[in-house]
């Protein structure tokens, strides 16, 4: 039997085919599957917060507290998608009142406050004891520019180490709907935030760890899935961050104790 030879014609008309399929094949990849732009991410923010944040995750100089212009890091931050999920989070269950444990340049301090604009209702706490020795003011300065137009006690920044800031708070009986978890990484100070954070947490509230990568943090959080029973976990599509919501009051006997995990994955 003769093998069958293709015509000249055919053959190029075959190879345009292919090349055409594997351009609309890598397009298709390239429109769909690709990770999305800080701007796409953070396009349903009102434009005051939204061009303040491009701006920071552009790396772009920032005001400080001082009346300067400064260099910002591009390595503190949180992402648009993980400030997005609380930002959304925020104006789903429209929080009276929100805190966060390390504020930096202030990007999740935006996105808070963003969305207490948005519900037009909350007011946010932040502390960070370092804000103008180590960060120049930046994330103050913005959040008191951004805040300033509205109610006079929708923002709050307490210069001090979360633990004490914590005892003050605890006193005037404060009680929060979200507390996010950024502050000092030590597996000891985010294990003392939650120990002392999780009494101003509300039923109902939830308590989200940022940093989910470092080993400190994932023992923390392994602590609380196996000890503290009145935090449920809530699953999130976000890869660096755990979130447990308050069902009730801690009910310990005063000798409980699970074994937890102590991470060993390398960070
Ligand atoms: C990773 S940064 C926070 C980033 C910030 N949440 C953001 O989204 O831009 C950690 C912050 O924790 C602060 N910090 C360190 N020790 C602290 C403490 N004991 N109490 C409160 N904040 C602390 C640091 O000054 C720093 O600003």
């Amino acid at each position: 039997m003769k093998n069958k030879v293709a015509a000249p014609g055919s053959l190029a008309k075959n190879f345009i085919v292919r090349l055409f399929n594997i351009y609309t094949t890598r397009m298709r990849r390239l429109t769909n599957g690709a990770p999305k732009s800080a701007e796409e991410i953070l396009d349903p923010l009102d434009a005051r917060f939204r061009s303040i944040l491009l701006s920071m995750y552009r790396g772009e100089p920032q005001p400080g507290t001082d009346g300067q212009i400064h260099p910002i890091d591009r390595t503190t931050k949180i992402s648009p998608s993980q400030g997005m999920w609380l930002y959304d989070l925020c104006v789903s269950i429209k929080p009276k009142a929100t805190l966060e444990i390390g504020m930096a340049y202030g990007y999740s301090t935006m996105f808070f406050i963003a969305a207490a604009a948005k519900n037009q209702l909350g007011h946010h706490t932040a502390i960070d004891p370092f804000q103008r020795s180590r960060w120049q003011g930046i994330g103050l300065a913005h959040a008191q520019a951004l805040t300033s137009t509205t109610t006079s006690d929708s923002f709050r920044f307490i210069e001090d180490r979360s633990d004490r800031a914590a005892v003050d708070l605890g006193r005037s009986d404060s009680i929060f709907e979200v507390i996010f978890i950024d502050g000092n990484h030590r597996f000891d100070d985010v294990l003392v935030d939650f120990y002392l954070y999780a009494p101003l947490c509300a039923v109902g509230g939830y308590i989200v760890f940022d940093d989910i990568w470092m080993r400190s943090i994932q023992t923390v959080v392994a602590f609380v899935r196996a000890n503290r029973a009145e935090f449920v976990e809530v699953p999130v599509g976000q890869s660096n961050i755990r979130v447990f919501r308050k069902v009730r009051r801690d009910a310990r006997s005063w000798r409980h104790f699970r074994k937890f995990d102590v991470s060993r994955s390398s960070n």
